[in-house]
């Protein structure tokens, strides 16, 4: 198979690549390299594999989807961002980018897209309470972040929930710019399958970790923030009181999810879209993350500060059973192991800081 890898040069997408060339398939990359992700002045004649381009260049994807089968689509803006002033790049890249990436690819006859999704589409997770059942608690208001009242409180009688896992059917709450565009390019997706008979399977990643993680920038996960505090000898600073609860996901587990969808995304009904929850089923505390990579590391020990920022949700952990169960899939890197390794792995230069 011939896939064109937008986002090819990033930490997800250069491991997919990996995976799918091992796998015998072909690789054809599109990466703008992003400053936010790669820094300024990211050597552009690194590859000869590689088309430097963004998305919404539309002559540069025309030409890149040239006998291309399935796109597999991960170039994209990440993480928080500094403040709402980098809502329009965000939109840009993500969901201009995808409207311009798909229109091109309904123009060449390509049928089949793997998006990467993200666990951010589902806000606050999911929650019981012992006297209404599964409820979803709105944004935590600023005044009980401050006061250090973490947990979400039931909507209707406001006892303390029980986190649970999150299933592909739970309803949408995007909580901040990055999430409405990962939500938005979802829809994007299905309403091209629709439109072209075309197939689009989007993979819902769950915190994503591993080696080639970019060093701290607004724009990384909480992993590189505390992998780059480690490599600094500075204490991770973990936010809140520690106990939100993630499920991180080794890069090379998301790799071959991906490469088990662009085979199956083809089994999809024309028009169809589908979304699997892509995670380890393995939830873990952020504060147990510090404490393994810092103790993987040698030290020094997290510091929980308290801090917060607006837009985090409390705990989101995925049901990645419809994953495993439809496609087969099965994580290979267990938390202690992958953090530790993780611990020890080089993380990607950023070109100028
Ligand atoms: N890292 C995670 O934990 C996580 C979790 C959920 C979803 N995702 C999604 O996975 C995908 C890959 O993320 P990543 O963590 O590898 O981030 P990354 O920043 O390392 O990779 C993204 C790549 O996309 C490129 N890019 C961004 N906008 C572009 C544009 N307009 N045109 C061309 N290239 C562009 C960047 O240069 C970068 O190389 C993204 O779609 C992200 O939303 C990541
Ligand atoms: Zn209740």
């Amino acid at each position: 198979m011939r896939v064109l890898v937008t986002g090819g040069a990033g930490f997800i997408g250069s491991e997919i690549v990996r995976t799918l060339t091992s796998a015998g398939h072909e690789a054809v990359v599109l990466d703008a390299l992003l400053p936010s992700a790669h820094g300024e002045g990211a050597d552009r004649r690194a590859d000869s594999r590689l088309i430097v381009a963004d998305v919404r260049d539309r002559e540069a994807v025309d030409r890149a989807l040239r006998g291309i089968d399935a796109v597999c689509h991960q170039a994209a803006m990440v993480g928080l961002g500094k403040d709402f002033a980098d809502a329009p790049q965000y939109v840009g890249c993500n969901d201009l980018g995808t409207a311009v990436l798909l229109a091109a690819a309904a123009a060449a006859g390509v049928r089949s897209l793997v998006l990467a999704g993200s666990m951010v589409v589902y806000g606050e997770g999911r929650y019981d309470c012992r006297l209404h059942g599964p409820v979803r608690p709105g944004p935590r208001a600023q005044s009980d972040l401050a006061a250090g009242r973490f947990e979400p409180l039931c909507p209707s009688c406001g006892t303390e929930l029980t986190p649970g896992l999150v299933g592909e059917d739970a309803p949408v709450d995007p909580r901040n710019v990055y999430a409405t565009t990962k939500l938005a390019q979802e829809h994007l997706a299905s309403s091209w399958a629709r439109a072209t008979g075309g197939r689009a399977l989007s993979l819902r990643y769950h915190n994503v970790y591993g080696p080639g993680m970019p060093r701290d920038t607004p724009y990384a996960g909480v992993a590189s923030f505390f992998r780059s505090a480690l490599a600094r000898g500075e204490a991770p600073q973990v936010f809140e009181d520690g106990a939100q609860r993630r499920d991180f996901v080794h890069v090379r587990d998301v790799a071959s999810a991906n490469a088990l969808a662009l085979e199956a995304v083809a089994g999809l009904r024309p028009g169809g879209f589908a979304a699997y929850n892509t995670g380890s089923g393995e939830p873990h505390t952020i504060g147990e993350m510090a404490a393994a990579l810092a103790s993987a590391h040698g030290g020094p020990a997290p510091v929980v500060t308290g801090e917060y920022r607006l837009g985090d949700v409390r705990h989101v952990t995925a049901d990645s059973r419809r994953l495993r169960d439809e496609l087969g899939w099965k994580p290979a890197v267990g938390f202690a192991e992958g953090m530790a390794q993780f611990a020890a792995a080089p993380q990607r230069d950023m070109a100028t800081s």
